[in-house]
């Protein structure tokens, strides 16, 4: 079985202080995008006028020029512009090879930082010299991401473990991505004011901070730990509470092959197909059943070991629906299960949504987009075709019936759901989407009407 990450082939990086300006940030990205934008333009115009043959050729090297540019950008300003790149890079549903492949190694190979910083970091966080605290220490982190870095250890009583270290410094970086992201958030609700950007900016500053607090992650992580102790197939990692705080959490090492390592999968002797229908039941199992989910499922925080035995890592970001709304979650699935209009419509009140003249079109269509064509198509996951057909179909209904009000709640779940759409697709996915979730919906549809009597 291979480790998580055997080889990270990237210098380390060394914390350079212009990098933590809001202005040098903002600019820096600002001038990637019309940088990205152009470039595409060009090709667009250059077809128009001068011909179209090798179009295709031509967009597949701007493909790769726009997300190599990005993968530079990303290491040299970390911060939530990785968090962005971890996102495409796993949406090979609906994005060109390009840039899926160039940006995957953001998921957990970034350039590390050197191992003095993190020792510093270590010792500073658990009042001790770390020989006091390991038996063993790697020098070589295991693995590194957006947020911290990975090192193998073995605790002074002999457990072998995992120390995930937040770099030094990261938190004054988000910090200021944030607030960069809320003036672009605040600049597009003036341009686009059909859509409300506010709670995309609350449901960002509730709980992007939340993942500096790794006490926050360690609440997380048991949770999901309780909620899965009767599933032997599922492996979240036992937290070392004694050694753990805001900026360190030491816990039980996995060993397994990143979940869209195909190759990985198979030397491993493991059935990727069956990799993808365990995911969609985990997550179902999450949302509807718990609710209470792990709500950043990209490929670097999954771990898959032979059985297949799919290992959850990385749980910073979590998120708890009210009892009332995971209920309306469940209606809604069944609703769309079934092809019941008046019950979607009904749950998608129950939910939070409205619009402005509040006609059905516009709730038959979301239902679609959220979960309907995929069960009509018999499709686990996205593609471009669906994409295309939403792009056309989306604005027209949307213009003439906006959405005056989304439920925060349901941004999370929308996230998930595009990632383990992208995840699906790299493991060709066959999943019966609808004989998958009815026996969910249906046992779920049971204890709520039984508690209602
Ligand atoms: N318990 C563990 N055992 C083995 N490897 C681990 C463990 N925890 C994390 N890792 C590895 O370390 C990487 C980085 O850890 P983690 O994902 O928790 O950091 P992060 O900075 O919060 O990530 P992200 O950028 O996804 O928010 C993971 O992608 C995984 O490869
Ligand atoms: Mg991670």
């Amino acid at each position: 079985m291979s480790t998580a990450n055997p080889s990270i082939d990237f210098p380390t990086s060394a914390p350079e202080p212009r990098r933590l300006t809001r202005a040098y940030r903002f600019t820096s990205v600002l001038l990637l995008a019309a940088r990205i934008y152009s470039g595409y333009k060009a090709i667009q115009l250059w077809s128009r006028y001068f011909g179209q043959e090798r179009k295709e050729q031509r967009y597949r090297r701007q493909d790769l020029r726009a997300a190599r540019a990005l993968h530079a950008a990303a290491i040299r300003l970390e911060g939530l512009l990785i968090k962005a790149c971890q996102f495409i890079a796993t949406r090979a549903d609906i994005l060109p090879d390009e840039w899926v492949t160039t940006l995957s190694g953001l998921h957990d190979s970034v350039p590390p930082r050197p191992f003095s910083t993190i020792r510093h970091q270590v010792e500073k966080e658990l009042r001790r010299p770390l020989r006091a605290v390991f038996a063993e220490f790697d020098q070589t982190p295991l693995a590194s991401a957006s947020l911290a870095q990975v090192h193998r250890a073995r605790t002074a009583d002999g457990r072998n473990c995992a120390v995930k270290v937040q770099y030094p410094g990261i938190d004054g970086i988000i910090r200021a991505d944030l607030r960069n992201l809320m003036f672009t958030l605040r600049l597009l609700a003036r341009l686009e004011r059909d859509l409300d950007f506010r709670i995309i900016a609350r449901e960002l500053l509730k709980y992007i901070p939340m993942e500096l607090d790794f006490l926050n992650e360690a609440r997380n992580c048991e949770t999901l730990r309780r909620n899965f102790a009767a599933r032997p197939d599922i492996l979240i990692p036992e937290v070392y509470h004694e050694l753990t705080t805001r900026r360190v959490i030491t816990m039980e090492l996995v060993e397994g092959v990143k979940v869209t390592d195909i190759e990985g999968l198979t030397r491993a002797g493991i059935d990727k197909r069956e990799v993808a229908q365990k995911l969609i039941e985990v997550f179902t199992e999450m949302i509807l059943r718990d609710g209470f989910f792990h709500a950043d499922p990209h490929p670097g925080n999954i771990l898959v070991q032979p059985g297949p035995r799919l290992a959850l890592l990385d749980f910073g970001l979590a998120k708890d629906f009210s009892p009332r709304f995971r209920d309306a979650m469940v209606r809604l699935t069944f609703a769309i299960l079934t092809n019941n209009r008046e019950g979607i419509i009904s749950a998608f009140h129950d939910l939070g949504f409205r619009t402005r003249d509040d006609s059905p079109e516009t709730f038959l269509m979301l239902a679609d987009l959220f979960l309907g064509n995929s069960v009509k198509r018999n499709r686990a996951y996205a593609d471009r075709e669906l994409i295309g057909e939403f792009a056309e179909e989306l604005p027209r209904t949307l213009r003439a019936n906006p959405i005056v009000e989304v439920p925060a709640d349901v941004l999370l779940v929308n996230r998930v759901m595009g990632l383990l759409s992208g995840i699906g697709k790299t493991l060709d996915s066959q999943v019966n989407l609808f004989s998958t979730l009815m026996p969910y919906a249906n046992q779920l549809i049971a204890q709520q009407n039984a508690a209602a009597k």
